[in-house]
This record gives C-alpha cells, structure tokens and sequence, in this order.
C-alpha cells in the first residue's frame, strides 16, 4: 500500500516573482515599492525618478548584495552596501555598479523607501505566517532596527529585535492601533494571494517597513523564513509558539 506523503512544503526563492504576483493584486499593489528587472538605463531613470533605490539579488538573504544607491548632490551619487561605501560622479555610478554585481545572478532595482528611525537606526518589520490545516495564523510580529550605520535592518546583520508596538508607538504615537491592524490585515492579504498560486506554502516571512509619513511598503516575502529573531524579544510567547507550530507543519 502506498503511504500518503505529506505535500512537499514549497518555496519560491525568485523576490522578482513574488513581487510580480503581488503587485497583480489591486489591494496590495499600493503597498509595493516600484520594482523592476535591474538594466542599465532603468537604474539612472529610478534614481531620477525617486532619488534612492536599492538594487538586490533576485534570489538571496540575509541583506548580502544589497546596494543603496542614492543621489546626494546635483550630479553625485553615493553606493552603499555591507562591503563598499563610495560616492562618485552620476556619470561612473553604472561602471561602478557592474563591479559589485555577480555575473550569474539577476537583480531587481526597488524604489528606495525612507524607513521611519528610532535613535537614528532605521527599522522595519518582520511579519511571520504559519498555515495551519489550511488556515494562516500570524504568529509572529517583531521590529527589527538597522545595527548602526546599516543600510539593511536583518538580524544576522546585527539587527535588533524590538516589540513592533512599541517601535509603532515610537514613531507615530497617534496611530499605534490604526497602523498595527493595517500591517496584521496586509500580512493576511499577502498570505491569501500568495497562496493562490502556490499551494504548498506552509511558512511566509514579510519584511514590511513604514516610511517617514507612516505609509507601509513590503520589501519582500520569504517562503522559508528563519525565526531566531523572536528569541531575542522580552517575551518569548510568539517565539515558543511559532517553534511548536514549525514542528508540526514543516
Ligand atoms: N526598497 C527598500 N527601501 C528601503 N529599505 C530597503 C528596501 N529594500 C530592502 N531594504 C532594507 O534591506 C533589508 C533587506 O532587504 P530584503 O529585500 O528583505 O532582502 P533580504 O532577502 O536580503 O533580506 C530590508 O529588511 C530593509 O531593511
Ligand atoms: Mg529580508
């Protein structure tokens, strides 16, 4: 007799793709940032167009390869990552770029958002999902603040774990309870439209930052999201339920 297998629990690595499907959806296209295939003459008319964008690896994690390109001057633009640090003439920023992209990889360029800061780090949000019997439960919400001097706010580049209220409260003390069930409602959404087309979701990781003005943006979803940072909250409820429910579905 054959054994029923579990469905292989599946992940899409592709951020382009992803953004793609979400994007199609017309309730979240609001909160995506402008993202395109990284070519040349596309990046120098996003920097016009948005002044900051940030170029990333189409498949990858942990913040490595991420540059933040940003102009600075009239005619000066500055390229940041967590290798290099320069600023050069906007006439050798694409030469420059190419020295820092891997032939073998795809890019996307992402219009650059002004994450809200707290002491001066900017942070972002980390909402995690878990399918349970088909249904998606938020177990995890967690701020993660940018280690000092960081373009990007992951944990294993020295971000730091914060309450996302009190990171909420931090910023927009009159919009605490507006912008915290926005953010649980759009972690639903994502999850539902996702899951649409990919049936064997069982995890999703959204990193989902609020800019100066308080509007949120999602950067990316991930499919096989790591949780080590909840261990490092005060309270360790959602950590040891989201380690129960991994156990179970994964
Ligand atoms: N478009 C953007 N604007 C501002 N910050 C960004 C943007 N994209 C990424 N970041 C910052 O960089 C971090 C890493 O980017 P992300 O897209 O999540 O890639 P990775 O897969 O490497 O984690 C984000 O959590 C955020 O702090
Ligand atoms: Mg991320």
């Amino acid at each position: 007799m054959a054994v029923k297998k579990k469905r292989a629990f599946q992940e899409i690595a592709s951020k382009g793709l992803k953004t793609i499907i979400l994007e199609h959806d017309s309730w979240m296209k609001p909160y995506m940032p402008k993202t395109v295939w990284y070519r040349e003459d596309r990046l120098l008319a996003m920097l016009d167009t948005f002044g900051t964008v940030f170029v990333k690896p189409d498949k990858g994690g942990g913040g490595v390869g991420i540059i933040r390109v940003k102009k600075v001057a009239d005619e000066l633009v500055e390229c940041k990552s967590l290798k290099h640090h320069k600023i050069v003439p906007k006439d050798k920023v694409i030469a420059l770029i190419d020295t820092y992209l891997k032939p073998n990889k795809r890019y996307l360029i992402q219009q650059g958002i002004r994450l809200a800061t707290i002491n001066g780090r900017p942070f972002d949000i980390r909402l995690m999902l878990q399918r349970i019997d088909h249904k998606w439960e938020l177990t995890g919400l967690a701020a993660k603040l940018a280690a000092p001097g960081k373009i990007v706010t992951n944990f294993c580049k020295g971000g730091k774990p914060y309450t996302a209220k009190d990171a909420v409260a931090k910023v927009f003390p009159n919009n605490v309870s507006k912008k915290m069930e926005e953010l649980k409602k759009l972690a639903y959404r994502v999850a539902h439209v996702l899951s649409n087309r990919f049936k064997g979701l069982r995890e999703l990781g959204i990193d989902a930052g609020l800019d100066i003005n308080g509007n949120i943006w999602v950067f990316e979803v991930n499919t096989r999201p790591t949780y080590g940072m909840f261990r490092e909250l005060k309270n360790l409820q959602m950590y040891n339920n989201i380690r129960r429910i991994r156990k179970l579905i994964v």
